[in-house]
């Protein structure tokens, strides 16, 4: 089978060092791709903003199968357009994409079919949002409705911080995304996040992760795209995931299809779990980054065959097997991060990865044939054990290993969990 990845990140490189393992792959491009995607698949040139250039080269191989990375791509519409020249593709479609693309979309979808989630409201102007915070009281979340790269959210723990926040959305602070802002609930309780893949009627869960949003030890400083993850989630248990599925996944799922918009890919639900139950916070249509290099590093099973069968309506006919074993990544970033931060620092050496180790690559690129560093996050650097304890001590280890002057990173990913083990 001939393979497209599109994507350039950690998670496209947990992908693409999986899907090389299967018996099926027969030729393996990724467009743009990394120099950690290097090591498994071809990199091509293609821009993959340009539909018809990603198209016209699928033409070119003969593609049988595109899997999409990011959501840019995805809320831009490039499943569809696939999909309309006739290449079959791992993501979902524009229309099915908004349950990332707009949180006011996902938020009424919630509505219609009862998906336990903070009530809210969406909000076009200023003063009615804020009169609305005004008369529901702090800690209230406000959002910008659209996609911010995770920085359009304020958890407000007074009036002033959320009608700060409002002002923030409606002047511009987040362009385009911040044009409606919705306002809801505080939900209180520990975070987690669940992916389940979908073909649009029926669903195969996989498995859970929490990540570590903040940039600073002990989970403090500003938010960034995540600083590293662990998998399983301690917080979920078998009876909290089959609530997961019945009361959150399963009515999306029917939502979808009943407005037209049958959802085919993963959904990456982020959780509260509340005194009530779990209570969905946000969906993403694609895998976490860095949760899927934990996932990837747990999955026992072929992923290409997972991954077709979103595509081709057949997932009620396969199975993931997992290893109980936990994993942990550490997300090694360019100092300044999620700041400005200086580019093209040189990596001068990666550790050997052993058995249940590897050092997915994020943002680096070859300059003059050496490694460095292009991005804010950077390196993935990541390990199995038999406790999440383990897993941490491991990674950790191998990152004594990475000479890098100007990357940093947090020293206590996975704490909760370890405190967890300990107790
Ligand atoms: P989101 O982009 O919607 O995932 O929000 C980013 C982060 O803000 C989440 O991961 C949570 O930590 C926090 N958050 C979002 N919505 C809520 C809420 N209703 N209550 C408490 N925390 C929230
Ligand atoms: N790590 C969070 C995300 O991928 O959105």
């Amino acid at each position: 089978m001939k393979v497209l990845l599109i994507g350039s990140g950690g998670r496209e490189h947990a992908l693409a060092w999986k899907l090389a393992q299967s018996p099926l792959m027969t030729e393996f491009y990724a467009a743009p791709g990394n120099p950690g995607i290097a090591e498994h698949a071809t990199l091509v040139a293609v821009n993959v903003d340009d539909h018809d250039a990603v198209v016209a080269f699928c033409r070119q191989k003969a593609i049988d199968f595109v899997v999409v990375g990011p959501e840019a791509p995805l809320v831009a519409g490039i499943a569809d357009a696939l999909r309309a020249a006739g290449f079959a593709a791992f993501g979902p479609s524009a229309a099915a994409a908004q349950l990332e693309g707009s949180k006011g979309f996902t938020k009424d979808i919630c509505a219609r079919y009862n998906i336990p989630t903070g009530a809210y409201q969406r909000f076009n102007n200023a003063p009615k949002a804020k009169a609305y915070i005004r008369e529901q009281g702090a800690p209230i979340v406000v959002k910008a409705d659209g996609l911010a790269a995770g920085k359009g959210v304020t958890v407000a723990m007074t009036l002033d911080e959320a009608l700060a926040a409002v002002d923030d959305c409606f002047e511009g602070a987040f362009g385009e995304a911040g044009a409606e802002v919705v306002v809801e609930a505080y939900l209180d309780g520990e975070e987690a996040s669940f992916f389940c893949l979908c073909d649009g009627k029926s669903a195969l869960p996989l498995a859970t992760a929490q990540d570590h949003k903040r940039v600073g030890e002990g989970d403090t400083g500003p938010n960034t795209g995540g600083m590293g993850a662990y998998s399983p989630a301690p917080v979920m248990t078998a009876e909290t995931i089959e609530r997961t599925m019945k009361e959150i996944i399963e009515p999306t799922i029917h939502g979808m299809a009943e407005s037209g918009h049958p959802f085919s890919g993963v959904f990456f639900a982020g959780l509260m779990m509340t005194a009530k139950g779990p209570e969905l916070i946000e969906y993403n249509v694609r895998f976490g980054d860095p949760e899927c290099q934990v996932l990837m590093m747990r999955l026992k099973s072929d992923l290409l065959p997972l991954l077709l069968a979103c595509a081709h309506g057949t997932l009620d006919q396969v199975e993931a097997e997992w290893t109980d074993d936990p994993a942990l990544t550490v997300v090694m970033a360019s100092k300044g991060y999620p700041g400005s931060y200086e580019k093209n620092t040189p990596i001068l050496a990666l550790p050997a990865a052993g058995e249940g180790e590897k050092v997915f690559h994020a943002g680096t690129s070859l300059k003059d044939g050496a490694l460095v560093a292009t991005g804010g996050r950077v390196l993935n650097v990541t390990a199995t054990g038999r406790t999440v304890g383990e897993a941490k001590d491991r990674a950790y280890a191998l990152i004594d290993g990475v000479k890098w002057d100007n990357g940093f990173c947090r020293r206590d990913i996975g704490w909760r969990a370890v405190e967890r083990e300990k107790a």
